[in-house]
């Protein structure tokens, strides 16, 4: 059976993910986005160059490999074609390997403008959204009244359906917010935006099936994290999709039955941006530390990411929701001057171990973590790409997180560049790779 592999991030995004995919990629002929806009921010740094993806799945820098956008996702025209040229001109030419579904829902900018009026009306409880229109989007989508990349791609019938959606969105927004929606020159500029687009609008489903019918590779690239995800996630403090891997299976049209593995991405220690809880947050001088020696700020929105110790309880609680086989972990080299790392192994609740993951937000936040000290190797692993060099503390780190958390890792990652990475000899993601 051709592999059809998941790659999901197990936080709260921002894993190393776009890293990970960049340096799978190779072993794959297709890699799929499933859901999410450009919300995403996938970092992957080759040599001098540093790219950040956000919808385009980070296979593409590989230039005969194939990239699909699905029908689970959102797309903003116009950032996607500000993308498709920023890889133009750094040599990477999409045309013919990029593929978008022409099922996936159209983020308009007056869905920028309701994310942002939204959050804004939220006052001190908002969401921290990146403000892309990513909400709005899918609000739409579920409402039934959204507009698909297919009717964009036919003037008549989008034009109808946009005034029908208008009709609807600006007599609403007026109410709620006071103010107009911006909708001057949508439609010309969408129509504009359509035909530039219009080359690489498919059917997905139908391309993903048949690919994997003749025996070609798809690796499914997760945006996002667990922690995120619409369902599984710290709710209401999440995105507005599935994120995790069911996700891929639903959000590309691709059976679960053909899916033949699942690989999470964790880093050596955990981050948020934006709001909601996070009960392994670090104090302000500690994650300060991190935060400078990770380099934790959004590569989307800049924003200086919240930085806290692992927490196994939620790695833990990403294999059960995505069905892990193999867990990377990135970031490894930031700890390398670090004396003692914390882990955190349980939770208390009001003085009572909690096992599961609460539902409601309140009692998520008002979780203590119990943790476990373990030494750091207090060495350089920063580059290095042989395991034999990992320093045996750094080995007694990385055992202990599968120990915990009853999954291998089958990968470590320990710098940014894309060859500052090891798949561990023996492992399920090694034979992933090689069959
Ligand atoms: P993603 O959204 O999961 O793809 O992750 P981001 O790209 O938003 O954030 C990860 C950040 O960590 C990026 O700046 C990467 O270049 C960087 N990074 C990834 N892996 C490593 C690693 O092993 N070590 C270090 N120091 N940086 C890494
Ligand atoms: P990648 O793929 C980190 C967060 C936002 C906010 C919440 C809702 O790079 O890991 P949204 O704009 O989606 O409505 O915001 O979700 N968020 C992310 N955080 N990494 C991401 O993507 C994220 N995408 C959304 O910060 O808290
Ligand atoms: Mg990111």
């Amino acid at each position: 059976m051709a592999k059809a592999i998941i790659l999901v991030g197990t936080q709260w995004g921002d894993e190393g993910k776009g890293k990970v995919v960049d340096y799978l990629s190779s072993a794959f002929d297709v890699t799929a986005r499933f859901a999410g806009g450009n919300n995403a921010g996938h970092t992957v740094i080759i040599k001098d160059h540093r790219f950040i993806l956000q919808l385009i799945p980070c296979g593409i820098l590989r230039l005969e490999k194939h990239a699909v956008i699905g029908s689970g996702t959102v797309v903003d025209p116009a950032a996607l074609m500000s993308e498709v040229e920023t890889l133009t001109s750094a040599g990477i030419d999409v045309t013919g390997r990029l593929h978008v579904s022409n099922r996936a829902h159209v983020i308009f900018p007056f869905h920028r403008q309701i994310d942002k009026a939204a959050e804004a009306a939220r006052g001190s409880d908002n969401l921290g959204t990146t403000k892309r229109g990513i909400g709005p989007a899918y609000e739409d989508k579920v409402a039934r009244r959204g507009l698909r990349i297919c009717d964009l791609m036919d003037a008549e019938v989008f034009r109808a359906k946009l005034a029908r959606l208008l009709d609807e969105k600006a007599a609403t927004f007026r109410k709620t917010y006071g103010v107009e929606l911006e909708i001057t020159g949508l439609v010309e500029e969408s129509l504009v935006l359509a035909e530039r687009l219009r080359p690489y609008v498919i059917d997905t489903a139908m391309y993903l099936n048949q690919a994997l019918g003749k025996g070609r590779s798809v690796m499914f690239e997760g945006a996002q994290g667990t922690m995120l995800d619409i369902d599984h996630g710290t709710y209401p403090f999440v995105t507005s999709s599935s994120s995790t891997a069911g996700g891929a299976s639903a959000g590309c049209g691709v059976p679960p039955i053909r899916i033949t593995g699942v690989i999470g991405v964790t880093k050596a220690y955990t981050t948020r941006v934006g709001t909601g809880p996070f009960p392994t947050e670090m104090p302000d001088i500690e994650a300060e530390e991190v935060r400078s020696r990770g380099n934790e700020f959004g590569s989307v929105t800049g924003r200086p990411r919240r930085c806290g110790w692992l927490d196994l309880v939620m790695l833990r609680y990403a294999v059960m929701i995505n069905g892990i086989g193999s867990m990377v972990v990135t970031k490894l080299d930031v700890f390398d001057a670090q004396k003692e790392i914390q882990v955190c192994v349980g939770y208390k609740y009001k003085g009572t171990p909690v096992k599961e993951m609460p539902a409601e937000v309140g009692k998520f936040a008002a979780l203590v973590p119990e943790y476990k000290s373990v030494r750091g190797w207090q060495s350089p692993t920063f580059g290095l790409r042989e395991e034999s060099k990992l320093p045996q503390l750094a080995r007694d780190y990385l055992k202990f997180i599968s120990d915990e958390i009853g999954t291998e890792v089958g990968m470590v990652s320990t710098g940014p560049e894309r060859d500052a990475t090891m798949v561990r000899g023996g492992s399920q993601l090694e034979k992933w790779l090689r069959d």
